[in-house]
């Protein structure tokens, strides 16, 4: 990790807590970074003004909406970070793989991936010449955001899954029965994604990223054999690169109370935690080498202040001062979200936490 990175001094909240690990001198009683997965998006009418109709890609693709819109949560809430308004699948798609993002529903292709001829859709990336639009949004906003801006990819399982089942899916059975089923094909396929992955997000660092993030949101639908033999290997490899790039590194996913330590073992600095984990229990699964983000229920941020205040406190308790939490919620944002009750919550985070 470049020396930069450790001046506590002069870090910024989010980037000081990636790094409170053992080993790394902590620097306890500086307040709790927060920032909330699609922080962007439907539950703010700043968005829908910009947003637009047709396909989320189009507007990922436009630099002033993206930048704008990648903004708008910075402004209204007081985030210690930005996250690139983009989406998992925007790297398949400008392969031109044939994927597009349906409204209401999510990722989707008319012609799933099948077999091995398919791997022929999945071309190296080039980012420089398939996602221009991507290192011009990140260059405008760190221009103006004031606080460090988070870079993401889709993990391996995540990518795969909608590839593979074509659409969004609650069994995996396809994507499952193709790891199971041609293990050297699956394999191969999460080599493909794995190097594309790193195509990105290496742009993305380059434009300005100062962390990244792993959404392996769906790899919690796997046992922890499993998850160790087919995803793991991939995960490992993307990190591993990012390492390189001396950025610290967030692996996320939904659902993963019984990968957690095997998340961190990718390679990680900070293990996202859903909201059914608690920090203490993912803590202690993780062995105390990563940082922890999370892990407010997303649900208690479309009702009442106070539901969310006193959950909000139980979520602080529960990391009970240690060195390395990044608040945020278990999964993201929702449309029904209250950007009212969000932004109550980044102000008692502010206030109240200390790591
Ligand atoms: O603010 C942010 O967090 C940054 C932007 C972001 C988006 N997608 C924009 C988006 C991020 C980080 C993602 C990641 C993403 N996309 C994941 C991993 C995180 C997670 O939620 O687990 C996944 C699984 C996807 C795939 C995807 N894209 C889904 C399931 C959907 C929802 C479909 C719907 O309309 O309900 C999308 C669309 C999408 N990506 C929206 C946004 C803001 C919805 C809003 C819109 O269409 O304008």
């Amino acid at each position: 990790m470049p020396a930069s990175f450790l001046d506590a001094t002069t870090l910024p909240a989010l980037l000081r807590a990636a790094h409170q690990q053992p080993g790394i001198p902590g620097t306890p009683g500086n307040r709790v970074p927060v920032w909330f997965m699609r922080q962007a998006g439907r539950s703010l009418p700043e968005y829908k003004e910009v947003r637009g109709e047709g396909t989320i890609l189009n507007v990922i693709a436009d630099t002033d909406r993206a930048t704008e819109i990648t903004l708008q949560p910075v402004r209204r809430y007081g985030v210690d970070a930005a996250i690139l308004y983009s989406d998992i699948v925007t790297p398949v798609w400008a392969v031109g793989f044939g994927i597009d993002i349906t409204p209401g529903v999510g990722p989707e292709c008319e012609e799933p991936f099948s077999s091995a001829a398919d791997l022929q859709r999945l071309r190296p990336l080039e980012a420089s010449e398939d996602l221009p639009f991507q290192a011009e949004t990140i260059r405008n906003v760190v221009a103006q955001a004031g606080v460090p801006l988070i870079g993401f990819a889709g993990g391996p399982f995540t990518l795969a899954s909608y590839l593979v089942e074509g659409k969004p899916s609650r069994t995996y059975t396809k994507v499952k029965a193709l790891m199971f089923g041609q293990p050297d094909l699956w394999h191969k396929l999460s080599d493909v994604l794995a190097d594309i992955a790193i195509a990105t997000l290496t742009a993305q660092v380059e434009a300005g990223a100062s962390m990244v993030q792993l959404f392996d949101s769906w790899a919690g639908a796997l046992r922890p054999e499993h998850y160790t033999e087919y995803v793991l290997p991939h995960s490992t490899k993307i990190l591993a690169a990012m390492g390189e790039l001396g950025v610290p590194r967030t692996h996320f996913g939904i659902n993963s109370g019984e990968l957690l330590g095997l998340m961190a073992d990718a390679g990680a600095d900070v293990v996202g935690v859903d909201w059914r984990t608690p920090l203490s229990i993912a803590r202690a699964r993780t062995g105390g080498r990563v940082a922890l983000q999370g892990n407010l229920d997303p649900a208690i941020t479309t009702g009442t202040w106070a539901v969310a205040q006193t959950e909000t406190l139980r979520v602080l308790a529960d990391n009970d001062g240690h060195p390395g939490h990044i608040f945020n919620l278990g999964h993201g944002v929702m449309p029904e979200s209250d950007p009212g009750v969000l932004k109550q919550i980044v102000e008692l985070v502010h206030e109240e936490g200390s790591c």
